[in-house]
């Protein structure tokens, strides 16, 4: 089965083959353990860091890759099609933390942390959501009030991943509550690690799919962050966090499309061995069109992701292509997933056979980073944007 409609350079190729071949030598035989057991492996981390799988994207200088978007996405899929919580750990800390460094880090920051990010010695989250402030980001109230040269952060951070492993976490937090600057404005982000005082990593979420990723609340109470730890320009905040999630987008349509590219393939096996009624299922004509319907699909979510990915590294302004990305391959994910169950039948519905993780894990694709509701808003809004999409 070919994997990608546009052609793949040999640079991609080859990250291919390693990324798929770590991705079976050294996640999936846990992969099971790991979901049931919600466990979270550091190690592997670890051994991603030294194949350079948490730089991908960043300069030489600071020990990444220099790699384009859809190199990175290639290597996503790859692991994402064996484990997708491994994979949004890699997303996340490719597409958010790192880049929000590298972009609008002081020099003594970028210095600091990007050199051990993209070992994978240091681990990235990204804290914009809070209990009462999801899709309506802006409305988050944790707040961070200065205090001669610091700055001091009260309040919830809700739904980080890889929260309770992280390093170094990029919060987002409100510096100026003033009738004017209430919303968006107001917010500002901080570079926040675990041995502050005051930093506590709270409630674990207990998730229907993703289990092996730790999805946490951390609690920031009269947390001292030192003056040189905010992150760009005070009041920036959202639009930097705005900004990120358009790349933060790409990885999670990149998962999607590993999630659901191992469903088909699990599904296409698994007609060709099955026997009902004195022949092979994928002789029936209506597992036929249900494979075909998957495989077109993918290509189409996959195709749209790497053209999102090529504008990304031309410069161009993607917020309209990113949240299409995103919703089609997440949809996409669900949809597929949905059809392997039902080709598998009883035994798709069972933990013995792989179908019935990926559909768990497809789930949250629609969800976080922004639900396919507001990628909708996003994508309507940019339709009467001076930058419509041709
Ligand atoms: N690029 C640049 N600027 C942007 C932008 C973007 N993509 N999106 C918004 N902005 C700018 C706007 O132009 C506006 O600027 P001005 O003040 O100069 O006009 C400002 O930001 C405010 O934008 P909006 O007026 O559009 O703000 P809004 O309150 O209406 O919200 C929203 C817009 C699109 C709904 C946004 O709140 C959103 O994306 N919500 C979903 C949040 C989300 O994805 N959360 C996921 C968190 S991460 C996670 O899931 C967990 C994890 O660990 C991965």
């Amino acid at each position: 089965m070919s994997w990608a409609l546009i052609p793949l350079t040999e640079e991609q190729q080859e990250i291919q083959r390693t990324a798929r071949e770590f991705a079976r030598a050294e996640i999936a035989p846990h992969s099971v353990a790991w979901d049931r057991d919600s466990f979270f492996d550091r190690g592997v981390i670890g051994k991603m860091g030294e194949l350079g799988f948490l730089g991908m994207m960043l300069p030489e200088e600071f020990g990444g890759l220099a790699l384009p978007t859809t190199t990175y996405l290639v290597a996503l899929e790859e692991i994402a099609a064996v484990d997708a919580s491994i994979a949004v750990a890699m997303s996340v800390h490719n597409s958010l933390p790192t880049q929000m460094l590298l972009r609008w880090g002081s020099d003594a920051q970028r210095q600091r942390f990007l050199a051990p990010m993209a070992r994978g010695e240091m681990l990235g989250a990204f804290a914009l959501s809070e209990p009462e402030a999801g899709s309506d980001a802006a409305s988050l109230c944790t707040q961070a009030v200065r205090d001669g040269n610091d700055w001091v952060l009260n309040g919830t951070k809700a739904w980080v991943t890889s929260g309770s492993e992280a390093d170094v976490l990029i919060v987002m937090a409100r510096t100026d509550s003033s009738a004017e600057r209430r919303g968006a404005r107001g917010i500002s982000a901080f570079v926040v690690t675990p041995d502050l005082p005051g930093f506590k990593v709270g409630k674990k979420e207990d998730k229907m799919g993703l289990r092996a990723s730790p999805t946490v609340q951390i609690e920031l109470a009269d947390t001292r962050v030192p003056g040189g730890n905010l992150l760009g320009k005070e009041g920036a905040g959202f639009l930097m966090a705005m900004q990120s999630l358009d790349n933060g987008r790409l990885g999670i349509a990149a998962q999607a499309i590993g999630i659901a590219r191992s469903a088909l393939e699990h599904a296409t096996n698994y007609a060709g061995e099955r026997r009902q009624f004195g022949k092979p299922i994928k002789e029936f004509e209506a597992i036929q069109f249900k494979l075909a319907d998957m495989a077109t699909r993918i290509a189409a979510a996959r195709a749209l992701l790497y053209q999102a990915a090529a504008a990304k590294d031309r410069g161009e302004q993607i917020t309209q292509y990113s949240s299409m990305s995103k919703l089609f391959a997440s949809e996409t994910a669900m949809w597929v997933t949905t059809q392997a169950i039902q080709i598998f039948g009883g035994y798709g519905y069972v933990k013995e056979y792989p179908v019935e993780r990926l559909f768990r894990d497809a789930k949250v694709t629609e969800i976080y980073e922004g639900t396919s509701e507001i990628q909708r808003i996003v994508i309507a809004r940019e339709l009467y944007s001076h930058s419509p999409t041709r």
